[in-house]
């Protein structure tokens, strides 16, 4: 029997983590947060000094760089050559370097047979901005998640503001624009709705409404009863 992959797509700052992490533990999946993966990369970048645009530079640095997901009591840290990296990738800097990495394709290439690999290994809820469209072109649930960049950049607003981050409202709009441009006009795998994705706009929703949402297009796509 083949494993359930359901692919989540969407600008940054839809509530894609928080609503695809709710919902893999709801039902027994693994979360997988590929964003995480792009964050480590452009950690690793920024701390060898080279810049987010260098592409050469990068795919030259790419053999020296490890990055593996791995679960602790159900929950995703990201490892950086062994090192704990999960909570210093979530920086407005290191996002900054993760849009433009990612926009590299050798980078692509590295993380896509590591995140093809996880959804032959069992049950995922995958999220990212090209799962449907380049990594699991065949997943059987897709879901386009997106919200009004407004929505978006007061919720990162909050998020920064709650972990303690001196941060501007308008400073974190302009990123979450300049972020969307850069991911959706980007020549390799650019941000974009699959085909036979579902859209899932999450502007008026609140968190468990959009859990709910989620959960429905999964159960109406696969057939198994979840709510
Ligand atoms: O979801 P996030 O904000 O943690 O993602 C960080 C950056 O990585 C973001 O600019 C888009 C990029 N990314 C990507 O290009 N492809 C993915 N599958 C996931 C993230």
């Amino acid at each position: 029997m083949g494993y359930i992959a359901v692919a989540i797509d969407g600008p940054s700052g839809a509530g894609k983590s928080t609503i695809a992490r709710a919902v893999a533990a709801r039902l027994g999946y693994v979360y997988v947060d590929t964003g995480a993966m792009y964050r480590a990369i452009g950690l690793a970048v920024s701390r060898r000094g080279i810049d987010g645009t260098d592409a050469d530079g990068i795919a030259a640095v790419l053999p020296s760089i490890a990055v593996e997901l791995v679960y602790q009591d159900g929950a995703q840290h990201v490892l950086l050559n062994g090192e704990d990296v999960s909570a210093a990738i979530r920086t407005s800097a290191i996002s900054r370097y993760a849009s433009q990495v990612s926009a590299v394709p050798a980078v692509r290439q590295f993380l896509l047979e590591t995140q093809r690999d996880m959804a032959r290994k069992g049950d995922i809820l995958m999220d990212g901005r090209d799962i449907g469209t380049v990594i699991l072109p065949d997943a059987p649930v897709k879901i386009f998640l997106t919200a009004s960049a407004e929505t978006r950049a007061d919720r990162r607003y909050r998020e920064l503001r709650e972990k303690g981050q001196d941060v501007q409202y308008e400073d974190v709009l302009h990123d979450v624009v300049e972020r969307d441009r850069q991911d959706m006009t980007r020549a390799t795998a650019p941000l974009r709705q699959a085909a036979d994705a579902v859209l899932l706009d999450t502007s008026e929703l609140t968190l468990e409404q959009s859990i709910e949402a989620v959960l429905q297009i999964i159960q109406d796509k696969t057939g198994e009863t979840y709510i």
